[in-house]
């Protein structure tokens, strides 16, 4: 099976690898790519968010299957354009991948399909924010309801900040914005792959979303993550799969706009059970890093089934005992901004430790030198007997690596 993946992160980067070691893969390809995905993949420029362009170049190469990484491209209709061409995607159409572009639908999916979210209100206007705010009460939480990269919510027991933050959504060229009610208690990230029926949940995985240490500072895309999680029930993943995951994929089937691709549940556990508190239509970043580190059952013949409409055919996915934890390095300034060019060093250093692997993520070669080239700069993933063992590895990778105005948490996974 020749393969193509679409994307340019972290993410993209673990799943070019895990393909890679797929017996069954026999080329991984990959668009735009980056340097670290150049060592399993063979790179080709495309615009990403160019659903013809990608189609094009899928044909040209030969390739059995497309997997698009990032919601870009899915919400701008890239895996419709891969299939119009006759060739499998692994990605959901324009159309379901709302579960992630429209917070407003995700709701009304999640309505229709009885499955526990926050109460949520949608608002057209300031003062609709304002008396919402007021209805739901401190501490507030507000989301732009389009894609904004993890970073458009905000929650606060300012009321101020909540309006600013609402009006903000509105005037940036939003027509809606969802207040919400606060959800107490631990994140946890479930993945499910999906042919449009059956689904196949991955293990659970716990990500962490704000840029300091303690959970403090503003959201990201992300700044670390690991998997299995040692202290939730083992039936976690199950209890996801039935009242979450399979309602909703039968949900957006009986509305005629299957899910065919990644549904990732981002699940707040709170003291009144287990509730959505999103949705996305991909692979997560970084929770991917960590959890295809450990899986062992090949990643093609699972996107493959479920492109083609063929996963109840193929085995559940495996994942080896053990953990895997991961840290991402950002570049000066992230979130607000990112810095690029900052020379990087000491990858080869941290890839050469035992159960250390780098992954790229805003990476680019200058000169023959690798830099610096967006927000998250690498994810070092490291793996172990348990948790603690799998958080030794990762930090110690971690330790190699320096370049200029290097972010990193340092308590990702830590007393787990
Ligand atoms: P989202 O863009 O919906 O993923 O939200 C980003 C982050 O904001 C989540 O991972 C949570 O940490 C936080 N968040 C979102 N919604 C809520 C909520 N209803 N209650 C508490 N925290 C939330
Ligand atoms: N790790 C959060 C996300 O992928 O959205």
């Amino acid at each position: 099976m020749k393969t193509l993946v679409i994307g340019t992160g972290g993410r993209e980067h673990a799943l070019a690898r895990a393909l890679a070691r797929d017996p069954g893969v026999t080329e991984v390809h990959a668009a735009p790519g980056n340097p670290g995905m150049a060592v399993v993949a063979t790179l080709h420029d495309v615009d990403p968010l160019d659903g013809p362009a990608v189609a094009a170049l899928a044909a040209s190469l030969g390739v059995d299957l497309v997997v698009v990484g990032p919601e870009a491209p899915l919400v701008a209709g890239v895996a419709d354009a891969v299939r119009t061409a006759g060739i499998a995607a692994f990605g959901p159409t324009a159309e379901a991948a709302r579960l992630e572009g429209s917070k407003a639908f995700a709701k009304e999916v999640m309505d229709a399909a009885g499955v526990p979210t926050a109460r949520a209100l949608v608002c057209t206007t300031p003062e609709e924010a304002a008396a919402a705010l007021d209805e739901l009460g401190a501490p507030y939480v507000v989301k732009d309801d389009g894609l904004a990269a993890g970073k458009g919510v905000v929650v606060t027991s300012d009321r101020g900040e909540a309006l600013t933050h609402a009006e903000l959504c509105l005037s940036a060229g939003g027509e809606r914005v969802v207040v919400e009610e606060y959800l107490d208690g631990p994140e946890v990230s479930v993945f499910a792959v999906t042919d449009g029926t059956t689904v196949r949940p991955l293990q659970a995985a716990q990500d962490f979303k704000r840029i300091h240490d303690g959970d403090r500072g503003p959201n990201t895309g992300g700044m670390g993550a690991y998997t299995p999680l040692p202290w939730a029930s083992p039936g976690l993943a199950d209890e996801v799969f039935a009242t979450v995951l399979q309602p909703t994929v039968a949900e957006l089937a009986r509305r005629g706009t299957p899910f065919v691709g990644l549904v990732y549940a981002g699940l707040a556990l709170t003291s009144r059970g287990l509730r959505v508190v999103e949705f996305n239509a991909r692979f997560g970043d970084p929770e991917t890093q960590p959890l295809l580190a450990l899986l062992e059952s090949p990643l093609g013949e699972l996107l493959m089934a479920a492109a083609t409409g063929r996963l109840a055919s193929v085995p559940a996915p495996v994942f080896a005992d053990g953990a895997a934890v991961a840290v991402v390095l950002a570049s000066r300034g992230y979130p607000a901004s990112s810095s690029s060019g900052d020379v990087i060093t000491g990858v080869d250093v941290a890839n050469s430790l035992p159960g250390v692997q780098v992954v790229h993520a805003g990476t680019a070669l200058r000169d023959g030198a690798l830099v610096t080239a967006g927000g998250r700069v690498l994810a070092v993933v490291g793996t172990g007997p348990d948790v603690a063992a799998a958080r030794a590895a990762a930090y110690a990778g971690v330790a190699c690596i320096s370049y200029d105005g290097a972010q990193f948490r340092t308590d990702i996974a830590a007393d787990r």
